[in-house]
């Protein structure tokens, strides 16, 4: 860490668009004296059907903007940004770098009882294989079953995250994957934790499901202790969200993932 930063310096969050704030949401919910400063890149969403290169470049300017600001912890909230750009990041940052991929990959091995773990996400997360390399790193053993889900990121933001549309579209991903006997699904998409019970009820009560936002903001938790830089009070002053586009529905969307009021969203040109 540089002089600069202290324990009160905020934690930095990027996503594509406003599924980060998922994570944000566990965040004041596990850790509320931490200040955030948030970044959504709502001019280039959506990443998860974005070439890799694309989706890296996107997240270098995501970080040197939000690293630019003073953060002490950078976590990437975007499950595609993870898959394919946490090692550069990684690599070219000096402060702890996390994203959302490892927190749930190691909730989904400790858990299952058959060694049979279902992943669902965009298509470019599903494609890096990143969870399935993850979770064969921790235990070779274990057998993944992965499914993309595009059309679930819109019913999110839609707000239609039950009823017939909802349990339809999550039946018609979800039909292979029950078939196959896995005992714990991995939500793996920042949109995904907005639709759990229409997941549940589609995969069955049998079926754990592993919500990678709760994941992320525990393991955040543990790398603040780790490095000496947790904020120990017991509500933040500093809540700042940055888009790189505003549109009219976005407070409204943001409301529903953030489950609170969203105040001061500024507009960003990065
Ligand atoms: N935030 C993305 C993810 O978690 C979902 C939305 C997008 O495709 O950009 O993969």
């Amino acid at each position: 860490m540089t002089d600069s930063k202290s324990n009160s310096s905020p934690i930095g969050i990027f996503d594509s668009g406003i599924g980060g704030l998922t994570v944000v949401r566990e965040i004041f919910r596990k850790l509320p004296g931490e200040n955030i400063i948030y970044l959504g890149d709502t001019a280039s969403v959506p990443y998860g059907t974005k070439s890799s290169e694309t989706v890296i470049k996107y997240s270098q300017i995501n970080s040197r903007f939000l690293v630019s600001k003073g953060i002490k912890l950078l976590v990437v909230a975007c499950n595609t940004a993870s898959a394919v750009s946490l090692t550069g990041l990684r690599w070219d940052l000096e402060i702890p770098v996390m994203g959302v991929i490892e927190p749930g990959a190691r909730k989904g091995v400790r858990i299952t009882k058959t060694g049979k773990v279902g992943v669902i996400g965009t298509p470019s997360t599903i494609k890096s294989g990143a969870y399935k390399k993850a979770m064969e790193n921790m235990a070779p053993e274990i057998k993944v079953y992965s499914k993309a889900c595009p059309l679930l990121v819109p019913l999110a933001e839609e707000g239609w995250t039950d009823g017939e549309i909802a349990q339809l579209t999550a039946r018609r991903y979800l039909e292979p994957l029950k078939e196959s006997g896995i005992d714990v699904l991995i939500l793996g998409c920042t949109h995904y934790p907005l639709l759990k019970s229409t997941i549940q009820k589609v995969i069955g009560e049998d079926v754990a499901l592993v919500d990678s936002a709760e994941e992320t903001a525990l393991e955040i938790e543990r790398t603040l202790k780790e490095n000496g830089i947790s904020n120990e009070g017991s509500y933040s002053t500093q809540r700042e969200f940055y888009l790189t586009d505003v549109s009219e529905t976005f407070i409204a969307i943001a409301e529903r993932f953030l489950g609170e009021k969203v105040e001061r969203v500024e507009q960003v040109d990065i």
